[in-house]
């Protein structure tokens, strides 16, 4: 894609250049230096830290490790010690791991391409093109994002930028942009303008230097783009849960350890009403006289669960199998017992429905455990 040209024909990494000169930051305690070490501690930091959290931690990590034969041979406990806080914690892990490689495999000394930077643990392309630039001068674009988003609204780019297709498309403008010249001002240039004017909600596009040719700014979508992770669709669930009503007295049971609700008292969990239904008629319930409630829906991070509760009551009287998942639970005591929030849900709508309980003398007048009507 051939670059677009502002109207006054200046290029826009020229302008980018021209703007950080002048407005850019130029004191951050990793500039100034050609020391690779110092500069890929700084951008491994940086990676998913703002520039205000590491300032600290980087003056301290280098006191302690001031160089990488020193980093490499430094305890793994002492590396995490130094950069606790400053959390994604596989960074220092890598980070131990690259010192080592540098002083093992470069004689100490670290690689200059972009490339062989990008096969240390830990760097990815845009950090590895960041320290060939900022050590070496070396001509490679970077495309972090901070940088996705100046990119993805100067040129219009829709689709989300984690995405194949909308990543190698802001790769190749990240590439076509590169000026010959001034690398470095360019790429310190673009990672500033993401970090203070084009930056995430309200960008401030009256100060900035490439507003003119800006195409999310024409075209009113500066609040849109980039756009968004699209929502994950989430799979949804059903079950039918039974409850095997005595009076008063429902019937629980303790699920596994593991998985969802583990350890927890829970209704009984079928796949589906025909499940359900050998389930209740094994247990003596009353199938044909058996009342659907309304499906109680419930949310999980990976996938929605809807509930469909159906109420059955014991047909007659049944003696007890010793089972240590079985628990019969009064309706009236449902609020305050640990259950999963859609099971009191449906219990507690069943306890405001019901009158209030009589006194009983069967084996369900008091909540119990180990205590399962065998069928017939
Ligand atoms: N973010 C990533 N690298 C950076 C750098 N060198 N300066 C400022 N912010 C950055």
């Amino acid at each position: 894609m051939a670059a677009r040209q502002a109207p006054q024909g200046r290029a826009f990494s020229a302008r980018i250049v021209a703007w950080q000169a002048r407005h850019g930051r130029h004191d951050l305690p990793w500039q100034g230096t050609r020391d690779a070490y110092r500069i890929w501690v700084s951008e491994i930091m940086l990676q998913q830290t703002q520039v205000a959290a590491v300032i600290g931690y980087y003056a301290r990590f280098l006191d302690r490790f001031p160089d990488v034969r020193a980093l490499a041979a430094a305890d793994l406990d002492h590396v995490m010690q130094s950069w606790s806080g400053l959390g994604y914690y596989s960074r220092a892990r890598n980070l131990h791991r690259a010192a080592q490689t540098v002083m093992h495999v470069h004689g100490g000394k670290f690689p200059d391409s972009p490339e062989a930077l990008a096969a240390l643990p830990g760097i990815g392309r845009s950090t590895a093109a960041a320290i060939a630039c900022f050590a070496y001068g070396r001509r490679a674009a970077i495309l972090d994002g901070n940088v996705k988003r100046v990119l993805a609204r100067q040129f219009g780019v829709a689709g989300y930028p984690g995405s194949g297709p909308v990543e190698a498309r802001l790769w190749r403008l990240a590439e076509e942009q590169l000026p010959q010249k001034s690398v470095e001002g360019y790429t310190q240039g673009l990672m500033d303008l993401g970090a203070t004017l084009c930056v995430r909600g309200v960008p401030a596009c009256s100060r900035c230097p490439v507003a003119d040719t800006c195409v999310a700014l024409r075209t009113g979508r500066t609040a849109s783009l980039p756009e968004r992770k699209p929502a994950r669709a989430i799979p949804h669930k059903q079950c039918v849960m039974p409850i095997i009503r005595d009076r008063s007295a429902v019937l629980l049971h303790k699920r596994a350890p593991t998985g969802i609700w583990g350890g927890l008292l829970c209704l009984p969990e079928c796949a589906d009403m025909a499940a359900a239904r050998s389930f209740c008629e094994a247990l003596g319930g009353d199938w044909a006289a058996r009342r659907e409630l309304a499906p109680v829906e419930h949310g999980f991070t990976h996938y929605r669960l809807t509930i469909r509760p159906l109420e059955v009551r014991l047909e007659r009287k049944a003696g007890l199998v010793a089972d240590t998942t079985g628990h019969w639970l009064m309706l009236g005591e449902a609020a305050a017992a640990a259950l999963p929030a859609p099971v009191k849900k449906i219990l507690v709508g069943i306890a405001a429905q019901s009158p209030a309980p009589a006194a009983r003398t069967g084996p369900a007048a008091r909540p119990r455990t180990g205590a399962k009507r065998r069928a017939g």
